[in-house]
C-alpha cells in the first residue's frame, strides 16, 4: 500500500518534471539575481566584467578572458592561452603565470599577450624574455641575469632574461613575461643574485588594467552586465523589469 503510494507519488512527480518548462533564455528580472552574486574564490571576489563560476557570461564582458574559475579555493583565469592565478581584482588585475609559480625551469612556451581591446599593459611593469635551450648565450647586449635549470638528462641548461620582447633568436624557446620594474632582487650584484627570492618575486605577478567598465558606473541601482556582443551594448539589470533601458558604449 505505502509502497504503491509512494511510485504513485514518484509517477506524479516525473509528469510534473515533464510539464515545466525550461526557461531558453534567463529573463532579466533573473540576471539582476544572478548578476547580484559575485564571484567568491579565495578570498578574491569580483564583479563585472568578470564572470564564470555561476555568474552567467551576461553578467560580464562575455569574453573567454574575463572567465574565471575556481580551484582548490585558488582563484585562477586563461588569457590567450596562458593560465594565471588571479592574486588581486581590483582596483586592477595582478596575476601570476602559473607556469611559474612552481619554477621557471618548466614554462609552457606562450608569451603573456593580451587583447588591446580589453586589456591595457601597466607602465610599472615592462616586459621581459626568458629564453632557454641555448647553445651559446644569446649575442644580444642586453641579458639581464641568467640562471640555471636541469634538463630531463640531468644536465645543467643555462636560462637568460632579457629586457624586452624578444624571440629565441637561436636558442630553443623564450617566453614573454612582464615583470615589475627592477625588483629588489635585480639591484644586487650578478654574484649575490638569489634565485629563490627571484622565484618569489614572479609569485608577486604582475599588474594588468581592464579597459571597460566606464558605461558601468551609472547602473547605481541595478547590476551591470553585457546583454549583446554584437553591438558592444552593456546593460543595467533591474530588479522586476523586463526591457531596463540600454546604455551604448
Ligand atoms: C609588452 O609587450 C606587449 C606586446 O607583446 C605590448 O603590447 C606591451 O605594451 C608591452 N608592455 C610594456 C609595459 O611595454
Ligand atoms: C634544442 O631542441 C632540440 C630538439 O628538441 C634538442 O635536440 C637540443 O638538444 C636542444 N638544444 C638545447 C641547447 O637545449
Ligand atoms: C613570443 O614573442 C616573440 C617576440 O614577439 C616571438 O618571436 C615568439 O615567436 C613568440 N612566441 C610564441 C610561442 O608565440
Ligand atoms: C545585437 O546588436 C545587433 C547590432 O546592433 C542587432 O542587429 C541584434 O539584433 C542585437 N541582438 C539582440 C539579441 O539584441
Amino acid at each position: 500500500m505505502n509502497s504503491s503510494v509512494f511510485s504513485f507519488l514518484s509517477d506524479f512527480v516525473f509528469l510534473l518534471l515533464l510539464f515545466i518548462q525550461i526557461p531558453s533564455s534567463l529573463s532579466n528580472e533573473d540576471l539582476f539575481t544572478a548578476c547580484s552574486k559575485k564571484f567568491e574564490c579565495g578570498g578574491i571576489s569580483a564583479g563585472f566584467p568578470f564572470w564564470g563560476t555561476g555568474r552567467p557570461a551576461a553578467c560580464g564582458i562575455p569574453e573567454p578572458e574575463l572567465e574565471l574559475r575556481c580551484e582548490n579555493n585558488i582563484a585562477k583565469m586563461n588569457i590567450n592561452k596562458v593560465a594565471y592565478r588571479v592574486l588581486e581584482i581590483y582596483p586592477i588585475l595582478r596575476i601570476a603565470r602559473e607556469d611559474y609559480w612552481v619554477g621557471f625551469c618548466k614554462p609552457q612556451f606562450m608569451n603573456s599577450t593580451f587583447n588591446p581591446k580589453i586589456f591595457e599593459p601597466d607602465e610599472g611593469y615592462p616586459n621581459f624574455t626568458f629564453i632557454y635551450g641555448c647553445q651559446d648565450a644569446p649575442k644580444t647586449l642586453s641579458v639581464f641575469r641568467t640562471f640555471t635549470c636541469k634538463t630531463n638528462d640531468g644536465d645543467d641548461q643555462s636560462v637568460y632574461i632579457e629586457e624586452g620582447e624578444n624571440g629565441p633568436g637561436e636558442c630553443n624557446g623564450s617566453v614573454i613575461v612582464p615583470l615589475k620594474d627592477y625588483p629588489p632582487v635585480w639591484n644586487t650584484p650578478v654574484f649575490e643574485w638569489n634565485v629563490a627570492a627571484f622565484e618569489e618575486q614572479l609569485k608577486k605577478g604582475f599588474e594588468v588594467r581592464w579597459k571597460v567598465d566606464r558605461e558601468c558606473r551609472e547602473c547605481s541601482t541595478g547590476v551591470c552586465g553585457f546583454e549583446n556582443v554584437t553591438s558592444q551594448t552593456s546593460t543595467c539589470y533591474y530588479p522586476g523589469m523586463h526591457s531596463p533601458p540600454e546604455i551604448s558604449s
